[in-house]
């Protein structure tokens, strides 16, 4: 489903040279949960921003489903970018629409006709868990409702591949459980596949204990550290 290829990203500012990336090698199963785990500067976001080419590799292939990315130029790449679907620490919601019309957002740039729209945004709302809340704002919203918000806006194109940069970690240990619980669901049900960075979930002491047992790939970028953790899908929800 995605394989990344000696991918590297280097960013040169006025005074720097950084490797963000380096020689990163990767494959990930349609499917999959994949979660990035490393240290503040590791380039975690970095490599997710590489799967859908909010930043173009220095080197590298990046491939995703039939997509070779670096490859696409226009409406192909807006098409790619539509299976590949991002979520939000911040959830990035539109503040002057309501929860529907933030899921509705997509379809409409898509050119969904409105009765098919509304029928989606119905469907969405149901499989995130806020029936009843369509009318609300963001303002009106519990922070996990908001990620719930993003999560439904994220799969109203029916995407292959989530990407989730540090989409809990604006949150509480509970509500970012029930996030979790809901994207494992939604692996489940939709056969979404999801790459993650994990940083705080690292508080969760169970949790870390656990992800230390799980296969883990090691790629140094320069002095800095960036893991990966195969993960497997049980064990993404077991905690204490
Ligand atoms: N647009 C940019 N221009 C210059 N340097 C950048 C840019 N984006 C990221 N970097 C640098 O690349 C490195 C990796 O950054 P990145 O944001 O990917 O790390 P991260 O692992 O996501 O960190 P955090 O856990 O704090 O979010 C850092 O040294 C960062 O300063
Ligand atoms: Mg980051």
């Amino acid at each position: 489903m995605i394989q990344m290829n000696n991918v590297s990203k280097s960013f040169v500012t006025k005074d720097a040279h950084i490797h963000a990336v380096k020689d990163v090698n990767l494959t990930i199963e349609s499917g999959e949960i994949f979660g990035i785990i490393g240290y503040s500067g590791a380039g975690k976001s970095t490599l997710i921003r590489l799967l859908n080419l909010l930043e173009a590799p220095s080197s590298g292939t990046v491939k995703i489903a039939d997509y070779d990315m670096l490859n696409l130029k226009g409406r192909a790449l807006r098409k790619a970018r539509q299976e590949i679907s991002m979520i939000f620490q911040h959830f990035n919601l539109l503040w002057s629409r309501t929860v529907r019309e933030n899921i509705a957002y997509p379809l409409e740039i898509a050119g969904v006709p409105k009765k098919k729209r509304n029928e989606r945004v119905d469907e969405l709302i149901s499989l995130v868990g806020l029936d009843g809340r369509g009318g609300a704002y963001p303002s009106q919203l519990s922070g996990g409702q908001k990620q719930r918000v993003g999560i439904a806006r994220a799969l109203a194109n029916d995407p292959k591949v989530l990407l989730c940069d540090e989409a809990t970690s604006a949150l509480d240990p509970k509500t970012t459980s029930s996030i979790l619980e809901l994207l494992y669901e939604i692996n489940q049900k939709l056969g979404l596949t999801i790459v993650s960075s994990l940083m705080k979930c690292m508080s969760f002491t169970k949790f870390v204990g656990e992800l230390q047992s799980w296969k883990m790939e090691k790629w140094s970028s320069k002095g800095q550290c960036l893991m990966c953790l195969n993960i497997q899908r049980k064990k993404l929800l077991k905690r204490s």
